[in-house]
Order: C-alpha cells, then sequence, then structure tokens
C-alpha cells in the first residue's frame, strides 16, 4: 500500500521504547502494549483520542504480529476498516524498494536497492548486458527479477565487507546465478572468494568497477568506483556520518581503525569532488518515493561536521563512540563470516535498526 502511495494509516501499538529505536515513517502510535498482553478487551479504549481518519484503512504493527492482530480485531469492532502488519516489525524489515541513480556520462546504469526499514542500501550495476551487484542485502530473487527486466545478466556480486548489521545474501545470490564472488582481499571468511586488492577491478560491459581499499571500519573494509564517477563507499563513508570502526575491536583496536578511517576518508576526498557517494546504509528509512540516497563527494564534506576535524580530534570523537552495538552483531558476523543463513528465522537475528555510523 505504501508503495502504491494508497490512503493507509499505519497505527503502531508497540511501547514508547521499541517504537524510539525504529518505526514505520509516517506511523502514528497509540501504546496499547500492556493492556493487549493482558488480553483487555478494551485494550483500544481511547483510539478516538488519535488522529485515525475514519474513511481510510488502518494497518496496525507491533513486533512480531501478535498483538496487533489482536489490536486490529478490536479496531474492526470499533467500526475501522482495520487490518494487521503481519510479522509485525520482523516482516518490515524485510520490506524493500528500488531508486534509479542518475549517472551521466558512463554506459552504467545504477539501481539502489533498499531494505528500507533496516537502512540497508545495495545496488544493481548494469552495463552492456552485463550486471555486478554489490552489497546483496535482501532475497536473492529480487536481484535476479531486477536483472531480467533490463535485460541484463548478473555476472559479479561483491561484498564491500563482512556486514554486522545484516546477513549478507552475496554468496546465496552468486550461488543462485553462478556469478563470481568477490570479497576484499584478507576478508575473514571461510568460503572460496575472488580476492579485490586496492586497484583490481571488475568489468562489467562496457564500464569498470576499482576496488579502492578503505579500512576503518572494518580493516578489510573497500569501496568500489564505478567508472570513476560513482563510488560504492559501504560503510566507510554515509551522506552525513562515517562508519563506526568499533564492532569486533578492543578500545586500542578502535583507535588503530579510528585512525585508517581517517587515512581512508583522506584518499575517498582526494577523488573528483562530483563523484557521486552511494553508501551501504542510511540511517532514515528509505522511503517508497523513488529517491536515490546518494550526493557528490563535495556535498557530503559539507554535510558531515566530523571531516572538519583535524587527525587526533577525528580520532577522539570517532574511537570513542559508544552507541550501542548492533543488535545480535556478533552472531551475525559469525554467520557472514561462513556465508550461512541461520536455520532460524533471519529477521529474528535482523530486527532493530542500523547502527553502522558514527557521528
Ligand atoms: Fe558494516
Amino acid at each position: 500500500m505504501l508503495e502504491q502511495g494508497a490512503p493507509v494509516t499505519v497505527l503502531d501499538v508497540r511501547p514508547e521504547d521499541q517504537r524510539t529505536e525504529w518505526r514505520i515513517p509516517g506511523s502514528v502510535h497509540f501504546d496499547a502494549y500492556e493492556a493487549l498482553k493482558a488480553k483487555d478487551p478494551n485494550a483500544m479504549e481511547g483510539i478516538e483520542g488519535v488522529d485515525l481518519p475514519w474513511e481510510l484503512p488502518v494497518v496496525t504493527v507491533c513486533a512480531a504480529g501478535n498483538s496487533s492482530a489482536v489490536a486490529a480485531e478490536q479496531l474492526r469492532e470499533r467500526g475501522y476498516d482495520a487490518l494487521t502488519l503481519e510479522g509485525g516489525m520482523k516482516s518490515w524489515s524485510l520490506a524493500w524498494n528500488t531508486a534509479e541513480v542518475e549517472l551521466p556520462e558512463t554506459e552504467a546504469q545504477v539501481v539502489q536497492v533498499r531494505r528500507t526499514g533496516k537502512g540497508c542500501l545495495s545496488y544493481l550495476v548494469g552495463s552492456g548486458g552485463g550486471a555486478a551487484v554489490i552489497d546483496a542485502a535482501v532475497d536473492p530473487e529480487v536481484y535476479v527479477g531486477l536483472a531480467e527486466e533490463r535485460g541484463w545478466r548478473i555476472a559479479h556480486v561483491l561484498d564491500t565487507h563482512v556486514h554486522a548489521d545484516h546477513l549478507s545474501r552475496s554468496k546465496m545470490l552468486a550461488d543462485l546465478v553462478g556469478a563470481k564472488l568477490y570479497m576484499p582481499e584478507g576478508a575473514p571468511v571461510s568460503y572460496p572468494f575472488s580476492p579485490l586488492g586496492d586497484g583490481g577491478a571488475v568489468r562489467i560491459g562496457a564500464s569498470r568497477l576499482e576496488a579502492l581499499r578503505t579500512p576503518g571500519h572494518t580493516t578489510e573494509s573497500t569501496s568500489y568506483l564505478l567508472d570513476g564517477k560513482a563510488l560504492f563507499t559501504g560503510d566507510t563513508l554515509f551522506l552525513s556520518a562515517v562508519g563506526r570502526p568499533d564492532l569486533e575491536a578492543s578500545p586500542e583496536g578502535a583507535q588503530e581503525k579510528a585512525r585508517a578511517l581517517y587515512g581512508s576518508l583522506r584518499r575517498v576526498f582526494g577523488l573528483d569532488g562530483g563523484t557521486l557517494v552511494l553508501p551501504g546504509h542510511t540511517s532514515e528509512p528509505a522511503g517508497f518515493d523513488g529517491e536515490p540516497v546518494d550526493a557528490p563527494l563535495s556535498e557530503v564534506r559539507g554535510n558531515t561536521p566530523l571531516l572538519g576535524e583535524d587527525e587526533e580530534a577525528f580520532i577522539r570523537k570517532i574511537a570513542g563512540h559508544v552507541a550501542p552495538a548492533p543488535e545480535n552483531y556478533e552472531r551475525i558476523v559469525q554467520l557472514n563470516r561462513c556465508g550461512k543463513m541461520p536455520e532460524e528465522d533471519p529477521t529474528e537475528l535482523e530486527a532493530g535498526a542500523n547502527r553502522c555510523a558514527a557521528g
């Protein structure tokens, strides 16, 4: 409904603290959690005080879809046209949409594939009938379908680093379509891959994707430069923040990685200011608006105050950054290192907002 722009009100019935953590953009809130849990038949009493346009359908949402189903039932008893989001925020974490990236002066076309709930951004890059996928984060079939629609064949699959906030679908995708699977050289994974060292390149039709080693967020973190025009930065650089260097590192390790990140960013900002930054995450949910999350390097510099700091201040601020780690990140990293999906429902592990950025 959101994708089609259909009129709908999303009603979040979770407690405030869960909502602060992450929410569906545009949703309204009515905390009925305790009452629903206590099986109160009047749990939705007081809903009339919430701005719910009577003539629009309401979709209730909770963490896993159980309380919200009861809430929808009670709303229907009150005369509302109410539905529930099956699977709750866990299924919302899998919702995705796309945006076409404007990229003049190159043969390549880029589609940004956004896992909206989690803010994961992945990319399908097509040129001359061939295609590559970078940082696959949704069901592999999604990329296959998008490539088929455009008459492209996915021949290359790449990750910018070993992810900590979501399960990489890259190996699954490469296995599914028989594509070559690349990882940065030295990536701590146990499955076979084609290593890309600094300056290593992948040909996609008439285009060229070049590896730019950008350690910091993780040791192996690598950005990919497309025809000198666009840079897939993974979690090294976002549009107004930089990657956090403290996941999977000791406090001393974080210092060292912060220093490496500083050097990597200097290198990135040595590229032409018009180079389009295509990050691996967005902290705001990517809307169903077809607007790509991207910006030229020169704009990113202006929007990221940390980049104005000298080396020591940068390191102090970044390494001292103590935001909560992504939920379950250790287990996610462990699975990503083996290239495996969990036996249980992956959304159980992946629920929660993205937390890969610092500053
Ligand atoms: Fe990351």
